[in-house]
């Protein structure tokens, strides 16, 4: 249990029998258990004042409240969160050896925390954005989480433009204008210049981007993982949520209104459906990519602007996610909780995916700013529920695990040696992939087709659907200067000429038939470095 994996000691443990004899339970105490009997009036010189800093009891609860606030997180702020449970249905224990995905009796507990990219923690949940979709599951083998979001792609192809796509969604920083939307210079200024990030801005601008509930949302992984089973052979994989109510959007119109007349429209539907009995559901999906055929698509895998069309690789439903229970304390759990890509547990492995690698870092370095120092595992909310905080990591803020004995480094003989290292069977272990390839801070030319998916999207809309992206693209544009309308009309001149007109006209660009880029696509071919690189098995 998680408790027997804290060391409590045994000075805290006797403490705890003197714990069970205290009497009035319900009545009011300061932080050192002192009874309060009047808490409403300050201690004063005399019945007029003045107050006398020698009131502790004051100060104590003013210092507390004076230090309620933590970071919002630097993106995704604003969210909501539930717990449930996941259950696969057949064991995958062909792909995978993950313990949560091999007994259909098991039910796996999740916390899920749904959430909007740009805006603040106290900003409107309707705003056209992507939404996150992060759930943690609870497994036997340590914390997974899934860090995805509600669309199968992403803007940019290497973390390294992170900061910026940041910077330039989040409201400009002279006068923090605007509070949570995109549709602004420094946004478009920004995207307009990268083609990469043309297939996202497409689904961010269609009703996509102003879904009717969490419970009508998809949910992707987005990059490519690994899945390996007992006989250390890797697949690549996608990971899909599909909502048992189906996608289902807003109209932009209804979006707008609810902003102002219902900011908490989304949380209030997850809570009010959770709350009455009707439990969202989701079912979890793969997309298997046999190790040896990594190089058989048009697109490279590892590019996260890219997904896998459902008619080439099918998704399989694998399990059902159920949210079942509303949190207690939003700040203690939907606010405390760390979610981070590198929480990943032996069966499932990371790939090259840049955009990805770069994720890797970043989660647990935000956390130690946003929840205070290096010890976050230890809330409640992401603590494990496997034995935990087995090693020699010591101190730092908020340090509540009383570690016992003498010795605090590996390799010590004078402890009895503990806590050992696993078996390479029982940890972890990386996928042994072989690399053969020159140190280059670039891009792999495998990532360089921009536009195909992005036509593709195009033509896979109805005609209402066609009209609600032009009239999006043509809303954002409302708020931006004429040259950085231009661009953006430009760089819809590769995506589909009628698009492009139909905005420029609505936003009044004139422009001659120049697209952004005036090179067709190049066909897709693995470059020296991918395809030297083998699989292991
Ligand atoms: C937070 C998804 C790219 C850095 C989040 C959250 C989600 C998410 C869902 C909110 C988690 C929660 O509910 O607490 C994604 C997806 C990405 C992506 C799907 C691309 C496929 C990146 C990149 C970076 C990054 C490239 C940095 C290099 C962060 C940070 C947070 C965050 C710093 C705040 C975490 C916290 O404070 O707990 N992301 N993200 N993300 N993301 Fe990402």
């Amino acid at each position: 249990t998680v408790d027997s994996a804290c060391e409590i000691n045994e000075k805290v443990a006797s403490m705890e029998s003197f714990r069970a004899r205290t009497e009035d339970g319900d009545i009011l105490t300061t932080n050192q258990g002192l009874k309060i009997s009047d808490d409403s009036n300050s201690l004063k010189a005399g019945v007029r004042g003045s107050t006398l800093l020698e009131d502790f009891i004051l100060r104590e609860k003013i210092t507390h409240f004076d230090h309620e606030r933590i970071p919002e997180r630097v993106v995704h702020a604003r969210g909501a969160g539930a717990y449930g449970f996941f259950q696969v249905y057949n064991s995958l224990a062909n792909i995978t050896k993950a313990k949560f995905l091999q007994d259909p009796k098991k039910k796996t507990p999740v916390f899920v925390r749904f959430s909007t990219v740009g805006g603040f923690r106290g900003s409107a949940d309707t705003v056209r954005d992507v939404r996150g979709f992060a759930t943690k599951f609870y497994t036997e083998d340590g914390n997974f989480d899934i860090v995805g979001n509600n669309m199968p792609i992403f803007f940019i192809q290497d973390a390294i433009k992170f900061p910026d796509l940041i910077h330039s969604v989040k409201p400009e920083p002279h006068n923090e204008i605007p509070q949570a939307q995109s549709g602004h210079d420094n946004f478009y200024d920004f995207i307009t210049q990268q083609p990469e990030a043309a297939h996202m801005l497409m689904w961010v601008n269609s009703d996509r981007g102003i879904p009717r509930s969490y419970a009508n949302m998809e949910g992707f992984g987005i990059h490519t993982f690994r899945l390996i089973n007992e006989q250390g052979v890797s697949r690549f994989v996608k990971f899909h949520w599909k909502p048992y109510l189906g996608v289902h959007s807003l109209t932009a119109d209804d979006a707008g209104k609810l902003v102002g007349k219902d900011p908490d429209f989304h949380r209030r539907q997850l809570w009010e459906s959770i709350a009455s009995g009707a439990f969202p559901e989701w079912e979890l999906g793969l997309q298997i990519v046999e190790a040896e055929d990594e190089f058989k698509f048009d697109f490279d895998i590892l590019d996260p602007t890219k997904l896998i069309p459902e008619e080439l690789v099918p998704v399989i439903r694998v399990g059902r996610l159920v949210l079942n229970r509303n949190p207690d304390n939003y700040f203690a759990e939907t606010e405390q909780v760390a979610f981070c890509i590198a929480n990943i547990v032996p069966g499932i492995d990371f790939s090259d995916d840049p955009l990805m690698q770069g994720r890797i870092f970043s989660y647990l370095d935000t956390q130690i700013t946003r929840l205070g120092g290096p010890n976050f595992q230890e809330i409640p909310i992401n603590r494990p529920v496997c034995p935990f905080l087995k090693n020699n990591q010591r101190d730092g803020l908020h340090r509540d695990t009383i570690n016992v004995g003498q010795t605090n480094y590996h390799k010590n003989t004078l402890n009895a040696g503990l806590p050992k290292e696993a078996t390479p069977a029982a940890g972890f272990q990386g996928f042994p992939e072989r690399i053969a390839a020159n140190i280059v801070r670039a891009r792999s030319p495998s990532f360089d087709d921009h536009f195909s998916q992005a036509i593709l999207f195009w033509t896979s809309l109805s005609s209402w659907e066609q009209d609600h992206l032009v009239d999006s693209f043509t809303g954002e544009m409302a708020h931006c200067q004429p040259a950085i309308r231009e661009r953006l009309v430009r760089l819809l001149l590769n995506i589909n000429e009628s698009l492009s007109n139909r905005v420029a006209l609505n936003v009044g660009v004139k422009i001659d038939p120049m697209p952004y880029h005036t090179a067709p696509p190049k066909p897709v071919t693995p470059s020296p470095a991918l395809s030297q690189r083998n699989q292991s098995k």
